[in-house]
């Protein structure tokens, strides 16, 4: 006798063996048919919406993923990381990471430079630490930061992507404190010239992100931190197109003329040529254990 099930969860629970892929395929198809039922979604929306998602993969290239961009401007992708990295009280807050990410950037001791020479942009220099939730520095943690230039552009962006510039991985001191000399990152647009930007004008959404640094912070027995700083001096702080701005991580930045600081904090003379100011930009990062995030988890779930 042929099986015939007339609900699809019927048939779901009847077929899949992978509770975690029944799970999911049940909560999604519910949320689908719940949102198709509560909107009466017509046939030429679901239409549109097919013509959308087909856009998307033909615009998709290994360097540019249209289906990421647009889990970024629904909210969705800095959700997930609430979700899978919770925040005990106290420790900096997260977000996703972007697309220009890269795991294993080249190491460069604290005190160093992040930036080549005649990269574009203001001369800034960063001093942070990386410290627990009592408040004591985790030496040797690992600082993967990246970000754009002076013109808003990745490294990844330049013709020969394999250059690293504006990236390192600083391993703290022993004290948990770091610092680096850099350059001041300026906003830039996401890109907007598929089917997520014709969405964002529909919605009358912008695309331009505020200027920032983005961390990825490890440390053995801490839950990983993917975060990013903005200076309360950029533009488009509260309209960030892929939500990822938070107020805890909107820093001052400070002006510092005097040479003889710029000299203390490591710069040389062929890093100063026509320079009349340092930005200088502080942060305190604070990691959770992993068993604090894991207990915190259990107490959201309970
Ligand atoms: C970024 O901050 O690098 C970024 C995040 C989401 C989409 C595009 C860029
Ligand atoms: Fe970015």
């Amino acid at each position: 006798m042929i099986a015939f099930f007339y609900s699809i969860d019927e048939l779901h629970e009847t077929l899949c063996k992978n509770p975690r892929t029944l799970e999911l395929i049940k909560g999604l198809t519910h949320a689908l048919h719940g949102f198709a039922r509560q909107t009466k979604l017509t046939h030429a929306e679901w239409a549109a919406t097919i013509d959308f998602l087909t856009r998307a993969g033909k615009i998709s290239t290994p360097a540019r993923n249209e289906f990421v961009l647009l889990s970024d401007t629904l909210g969705l992708s800095v959700l997930i990381d609430e979700l899978e990295h919770p925040k005990p009280e106290g420790c900096t807050e997260g977000c996703e990471p972007g697309p220009f990410f890269i795991a294993e950037p080249p190491i460069i001791k604290s005190g160093g430079s992040l930036s080549a020479p005649g990269t574009t942009g203001e001369r800034m220099w960063f001093s942070g630490s990386v410290r627990d939730t009592e408040g004591s520095g985790i030496p040797d943690a690992r600082v993967n930061v990246w970000q754009a230039d002076g013109d808003g552009l990745y490294d990844v962006q330049y013709s020969d992507p394999n250059v690293a510039n504006d990236r390192g991985c600083i391993p703290t001191e022993h004290d948990g404190t770091f610092n680096y000399r850099g350059i001041l990152p300026t906003a830039y647009p996401i890109p907007s010239d598929g089917p997520v930007g014709d969405l964002l004008k529909m919605l009358g959404r912008h695309p331009h992100r505020s200027s920032h640094l983005h961390f990825h912070i490890t440390a053995p027995g801490y839950d990983s931190l993917t975060s990013a700083l903005y200076p309360s001096h950029s533009p488009f702080l509260g309209t960030d197109p892929v939500f990822a701005t938070r107020k805890s991580l909107i820093c001052e930045l400070v002006e510092e003329k005097d040479p003889k600081k710029w000299k203390e904090m490591g710069f040389e003379n062929s890093e100063l040529q026509g320079v009349s100011r340092i930005w200088v930009w502080k942060f305190d990062f604070v990691l959770p254990t992993v068993k604090q995030v894991e207990d915190l988890k259990k107490s959201i779930q309970a």
